[in-house]
């Protein structure tokens, strides 16, 4: 059977950082997140007897490295479904991959619902979040609606994710800033074994579940400041933790060093607009969507900035009847 989903890239407001499982990738706090609509991935996938062996292409490309990852999770699907047949994978995003724009998030939960529908499942929601996460941790946040948030769970089924609010909820957008398209030299989930080498991790943790209360707070409340507040500070902290492990990992580039003191020169001038960044140079920019275009005048200025999309919340993971192939 052949079936098709589209899933949302997400941005994580409190982060995911750090496994106390790597094989089943349970993480060692929850986080929260919103659905982009403009950062997606759509993926065909057809299990056949026709096939010898899982062919996987993404972007055109077929990539040794990410094709062991999807078989692996292909293989945990064909568990489930009790099925031995090979499969077809074609994959394609919308926006440059491993460049800090979270196309494991998107690629892993349109892979999933894709994979589990042509194997002929019918999963819950929270159940395809439990798989999708196993693929990429951050991919489970792609499958449902809107605000997402990602239990921490101490096991497998207790680790998954589930819609907070639906994406119409809240106006706020989150205008991505490109600075290069250059690959990152170590990928997250690389980078995510490094966490308990520097010593400010366990501050962190001891710290967490009171942010998680607060981001929650705040959405609740839809109060813009103190979000952006929470959410930039969290940013740098995630940030210190990398820039303290040993070895140190440093996903800024001299651009996003001068878009983040632009927000705070930004801020005083009047417009308010919070910066987030994942494993990458590319920045996050938060804004409600009334200072939208106040802001994207402000970038216009800054000439190293390659590209800006505008993203509004998305909803989750769907399927999709147009295929890939
Ligand atoms: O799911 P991964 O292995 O791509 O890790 C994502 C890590 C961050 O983007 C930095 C944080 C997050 O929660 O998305």
């Amino acid at each position: 059977m052949k079936a098709t989903a589209i899933a949302p890239s997400n941005i994580a407001f409190i982060k995911y950082w750090g496994k106390k499982d790597e094989e089943l990738r349970l993480p060692e706090n929850g986080s929260i997140s919103m659905n982009l609509n403009n950062l997606y991935t759509t993926t065909t996938v057809e299990f056949a007897a026709k096939y010898i062996r899982d062919l996987v292409v993404i972007d055109g490309k077929k990539s040794e490295k990410e094709t062991r990852r999807v078989i692996k999770h292909l293989d945990r699907i064909r568990k489930i479904a009790k099925t031995t047949f090979k499969a077809k994978v074609v994959s394609k995003n919308n926006f440059p991959s491993s460049t800090g724009l979270s196309s494991s998030a998107s690629g892993f939960a349109a892979l999933t619902l894709a994979a589990v529908k042509a194997a002929g499942l019918n999963l819950s929601e929270k159940h395809l979040t439990i798989l999708a996460r196993q693929g990429s941790g951050s991919a489970c946040r792609s499958i449902p609606d809107g605000f997402v948030e990602w239990l921490e769970g101490k096991t497998n089924e207790t680790s998954y994710a589930y819609s907070l609010y639906p994406s119409n909820y809240w106006d706020i957008l989150d205008i991505v800033v490109l600075i290069s398209k250059d690959k990152k030299d170590i990928s997250s989930t690389e980078g995510q074994k490094l966490t308990k080498t520097s010593p400010f991790y366990k501050v962190r943790l001891s710290n967490i579940n009171k942010k998680l209360k607060s981001c929650k707070e705040f959405l609740n409340k839809k109060n813009f400041s103190e979000f952006g507040k929470l959410i930039e500070a969290e940013t740098l902290e995630l940030h210190a933790i990398m820039l303290t492990s040993s070895p140190s990992l440093i996903y800024w580039s001299p651009g996003t060093i001068q878009i983040m003191r632009l927000v705070k020169k930004w801020r005083n001038e009047g417009v308010p607009v919070y910066f987030t960044v994942n494993t990458g140079q590319d920045i996050h920019l938060i804004v409600e969507g009334e200072n939208r275009e106040n802001l994207l005048e402000k970038l216009k200025e800054v000439k190293e900035i390659k590209k800006v999309i505008v993203n509004n919340q998305s909803i989750g993971a769907r399927l999709i009847n147009k295929h890939l192939f």
